[in-house]
């Protein structure tokens, strides 16, 4: 196996949805979670087509926000991330929250960030195997450190 996906157990994936993005909330995004002792390892802006978005998504096919999530994550440009930690996935979705941003933590990216459950401003892997998948989905070895 190639020794950086080796490393995966720390990592985790995230993406800056189109909300977030077409907010400006970028930068204070990216800032929380690098001063939460997250280290970023690939980071790109990038916009996902409809197609895309769908097989990003794939595992959603037959729930019924799926065609709402497809289109709601296709309409503009995100940032997409792999970030390194000890234990990077369960803090990761402790510091961005719950899904829903109404049950989200106070202090959480989600709480802050947030409009709604459909519109969530931040994406994070639920868990390593999900990590090393939504990585490769978006990063080749060459863009990552
Ligand atoms: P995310 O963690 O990126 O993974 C799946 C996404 O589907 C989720 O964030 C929400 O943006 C969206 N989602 C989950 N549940 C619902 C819902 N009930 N209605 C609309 N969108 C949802």
């Amino acid at each position: 196996m190639h020794a950086k996906r080796k490393q995966m157990s720390n990592r985790t994936f995230t993406m800056i949805k189109p909300d977030a993005f077409a907010n400006g909330y970028s930068g204070a995004i990216l800032d929380m979670i690098l001063k939460a002792g997250f280290r970023l390892t690939a980071l790109k802006m990038t916009s996902l087509s409809a197609g895309k978005a769908g097989e990003f998504y794939a595992i959603h096919r037959a729930r019924p926000f799926y065609n709402e999530l497809v289109e709601f994550m296709s309409r503009g440009p995100i940032v997409a991330a792999i970030l390194e930690k000890e234990n990077a996935v369960a803090d990761f979705r402790k510091l961005i929250g719950a899904t829903d941003p109404a049950k989200a933590d106070s202090g959480t990216i989600r709480k802050l960030f947030a409009a709604s459950l459909g519109e969530n401003a931040i994406h994070g892997s639920d868990s390593d195997e999900n990590a090393r998948t939504e990585s490769d989905f978006f990063f080749s070895n060459l863009e990552r450190i």
